[in-house]
């Protein structure tokens, strides 16, 4: 049977931590699909998830087994849809753990059939989430070492045009 993974989150926008687990997991699993939220009431978010949807595409386009989709609803309905029983986090630094381990808990009670793992990214990219890239992009400070370069140039002018508002 063909083992596809779900690797869920916001991107907004994808950087090089994502992209590190993405290509961990493609060594591991027959094909991922990158589940992109549409919404999320916690987030105002700065591209649109079509927009972050066109950006994962553009950054993963030299590994074959990937797919992108945006859903909406809850995650584990989307991950069994696909007839996917595995859904992939990356786990940072310490402070992901409680959010991760609850979530993670809590998907597990509303299906006991999907489970959760984590991998962690390069330590490279530890440091780092979507809204620090923006605040430090936002205030012209230098982004280059964490977003794929195919996407950097798009991802900047976003950034630009928001500051310039
Ligand atoms: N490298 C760098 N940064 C990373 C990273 C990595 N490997 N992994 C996560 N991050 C960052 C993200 O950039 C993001 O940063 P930000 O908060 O500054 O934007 C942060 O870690 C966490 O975001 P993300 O992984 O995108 O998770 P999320 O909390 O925004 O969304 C969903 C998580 C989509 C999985 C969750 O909201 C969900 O399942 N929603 C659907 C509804 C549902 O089922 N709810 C019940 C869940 S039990």
């Amino acid at each position: 049977m063909k083992k596809i993974v779900i690797y869920p989150g916001s991107f907004d926008p994808l950087t090089n931590g994502h992209l590190d687990i993405i290509e961990r997991s493609a060594k591991i699993f027959d094909e991922i699909i990158i589940a992109v939220v549409k919404k999320n009431s916690k987030k105002k978010f700065l591209f649109s998830a079509i927009e972050r949807k066109k950006l994962i595409e553009k950054s993963v386009v030299n590994l074959g087994n990937i797919k992108v989709k945006i859903f909406t609803g809850l995650l584990i309905d989307f991950a069994i849809k696909q007839d996917s029983y595995t859904i992939i986090r990356g786990l940072r630094v310490l402070s992901d753990f409680e959010y991760e381990f609850r979530m993670a808990l809590m998907n597990r009670k509303l299906n006991d059939n999907v489970s959760t793992i984590f991998m962690m990214p390069n330590e490279k990219y530890t440091h780092i989430g979507s809204s620090l890239i923006k605040e430090v992009g936002m205030l012209d400070g230098k982004i280059d070492d964490y977003i794929p370069i195919q996407i950097l140039s798009e991802v900047k002018d976003k950034i630009n045009d928001e500051k310039n508002k």
